[in-house]
């Protein structure tokens, strides 16, 4: 029996010093140490050794297990210290190499000028306010003092969304005007910028669907002083303080008197150019001092309150500010093109 446990002795010792890892060497301990193992079964045949022979084959006995279970202990600490080891390795991070760069976006240009205007109204007190893309013709057209018959309410101009005509994506962002008046009484100062839509061939200048900023302001005593300085204002803003502006006579249904404001063309400093078609001046928007009639449809009285009231396309602001030729440009979201802002 002596033979027995120095021999097993001798391979547990051996067998754990060759243990390639943990789960390898815990199938060992069971092989010699478990209930089944080795060590056990030949410590069950105790009981048939003779009283002389059972406590020195105890002893050596509980020395063989001592031993194997020390060896048991080593081998299991080297072998974890080896995982951890390799473990440490194969996540190694080398904070030497370079890093995967974060692409940073930017606003597009229509926005960047859109909230470029938004902010210099608002420093002069204005409100902003959001309304429907989808109208009805009432307030696109009717409640802004437009004749049944005006163009602009034509089929081949306009998206409408039902035969009858009543409803219809609208062209413009000055239904907005009707709206705010309606729910309130002057002092009244907004701006509304959004989408509006026209039926137009997508060009060099056109595009079915573009933004505008509506402008509204209806107090007692506004004149068309407060429409020049107001408008002047926002376009030395985006332009510069040196830009020359012209305010030229026009006709809107809802405005007495209407213009068209224009900036001196910045191709050509005004001398006429192929950018400003030989006029020395570029058209930036339309605007005028409310129709009385209105104000009066709205609510407001007009011998109490006057006003006066804009609308600007934002891809025609950005065309200009940016000296941009075409206006798909601003719609493809070519990175190259976009980058540049
Ligand atoms: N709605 C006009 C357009 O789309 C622009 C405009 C002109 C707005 C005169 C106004 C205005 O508020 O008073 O071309």
């Amino acid at each position: 029996m002596r033979t027995q446990l120095e021999q097993i002795r001798q391979n547990a010792l051996a067998a754990f010093a060759s243990a390639a890892s943990t789960a390898e060497l815990e199938e060992m301990r069971v092989k010699v140490l478990g209930k089944k193992g080795e060590l056990t079964a030949v410590l069950k045949q105790m009981g048939k050794l003779s009283a002389e022979e059972r406590p020195v084959i105890g002893q050596v006995a509980n020395e063989c297990r001592a031993d194997i279970e020390k060896a048991l202990e080593e081998a299991k600490t080297k072998l974890e210290a080896a995982a951890l080891n390799a473990r440490l390795e194969a996540e190694a991070i080398d904070v030497t190499i370079p890093g995967t760069a974060v692409e940073e976006g930017h606003r597009h240009p229509i926005s960047f000028t859109m909230d470029e205007v938004r902010d210099t109204f608002t420093a002069m007190g204005y409100e902003v306010i959001d309304g429907p893309e989808i109208e009805l013709a009432e307030y696109v057209f009717t409640k802004l003092n437009t004749p049944a018959t005006h163009p602009a309410r034509d089929r081949s101009d306009t998206f409408y969304t039902q035969e009858d005509e009543e409803v219809l994506l609208r062209t413009q962002t000055s239904p907005m005007q009707v709206r705010v008046m309606e729910q309130r009484q002057p002092p009244i100062r907004i701006i509304s910028p959004g989408r509006v839509y026209r039926k137009d061939e997508v060009d060099a200048t056109h595009s079915p669907m573009f933004h505008q900023i509506e402008g509204l302001v209806v107090d007692e005593g506004i004149t068309f002083g407060d429409l020049k300085g107001a408008l002047t204002q926002m376009i030395q803003q985006l332009f510069g303080q040196e830009v020359q502006v012209r305010f030229r006579p026009h006709h809107f249904p809802y405005t007495e008197p209407s213009c068209e404001v224009d900036v001196q063309c910045f191709e050509c400093g005004g001398k006429g150019c192929r950018v400003c078609k030989g006029e020395g001046w570029i058209e930036l928007l339309g605007s005028g001092m409310v129709h009385p009639k209105v104000l009066e449809t709205c609510g407001i009285d007009p011998n109490k309150y006057s006003g006066f009231a804009f609308g600007v396309g934002c891809e025609r602001l950005t065309m200009r500010r940016f000296a941009i030729s075409d206006m798909r440009l601003l719609y493809e979201n070519d990175k190259r093109f976009l980058e540049q802002f």
